[in-house]
């Protein structure tokens, strides 16, 4: 599937993922929220649910489930969690077409283990394996997302998975141009496309070393300059006030500011 055939894809449909937390302290409510923000990348809708007061029911018309649930006490809930998982434990199989990943945070995870056993029994689907982060969690999270964002991305409308897809996602996401062959009278000849979805995008590289003094949360991703999958920045600059949000690759140091409008 090419570039403008993936445009086609996450425009299409019902695009919701739905990131559900279980937290006492923050962290996990912080992970989703961060989330958030980040499925618009894949052509999501994120949607943040907090534990407390959500309807197990609901869950079985959702496709696109995250979960990021901590552990505390002696391998229990967290006290917004514990009501639902009761009740998700006696829903019986009622996610068909729900297709789900968890990442458990805590030095045993127990809860987080709880609730992929528990999603599975209820007839779902593990699109992405579980990740248990033990106590410095934001980069096995942060690993934890890019592996499963991108393919609940590729499951559509009607809650099935297109692996195939996974690789041009990332790459969609990245802002990455794609190898699309064009068959040609003397054979296939290989071009490229530019990615029609992306923002307002102004490619931009900065030579001079900069503090790296950005508010927002950490990554990686292609670098659209190198190619090079390696660490960035994302998040508004102090510096930058109005350009959000930058990446700064830290293989070659190149700055790409999305202007949002
Ligand atoms: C008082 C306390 C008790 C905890 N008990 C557990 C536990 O039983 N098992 C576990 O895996 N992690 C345990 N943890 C680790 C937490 O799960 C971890 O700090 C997690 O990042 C908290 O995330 P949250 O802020 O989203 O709740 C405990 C942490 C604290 C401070």
């Amino acid at each position: 599937m090419s570039e403008t055939d993936i445009s086609k894809f996450v425009s299409e449909g019902n695009r919701d993922l739905h990131i559900l937390f279980g937290s006492q302290s923050g962290n996990s409510e912080g992970l989703a929220e961060a989330w958030e923000q980040e499925a618009t990348r894949y052509g999501l809708k994120g949607k943040v649910h907090d534990m407390d007061g959500f309807d197990i029911k609901s869950m079985a018309e959702m496709s696109r489930v995250m979960i990021v649930c901590s552990t505390w006490g002696e391998g229990e809930m967290p006290d917004n969690a514990e009501d639902l998982y009761e009740s998700a434990t006696s829903a019986g199989s009622i996610l068909s077409k729900t297709n789900f990943s968890i990442c458990a945070l805590g030095d045993f995870c127990q809860s987080g283990k709880d609730w992929d056993k528990t999603l599975e029994d209820m007839g779902g689907s593990r699109i992405h394996d579980r990740v248990d982060c033990d106590v410095d969690f934001e980069m096995p999270a942060e690993e934890w997302m890019k592996g499963a964002m991108p393919k609940l991305a590729c499951v559509d409308d009607s809650g099935k998975f297109l692996p195939d897809l996974v690789e041009n996602m990332k790459a969609h996401a990245a802002g990455i141009e794609i190898e699309v062959p064009v068959e040609a009278a003397e054979g296939p000849v290989a071009t490229t496309q530019a990615i029609p979805s992306m923002p307002q995008v102004a490619l931009t590289p900065v030579m001079e070393q900069r503090a790296h003094a950005y508010t927002g949360y950490k990554q990686n991703s292609y670098c659209v300059k190198c190619g090079k999958y390696t660490f960035h920045w994302h998040g508004s600059s102090p510096n930058n006030p109005d350009l959000y949000p930058n990446y700064e690759c830290k293989g070659c140091g190149f700055i790409r500011k999305i202007k949002i409008s």
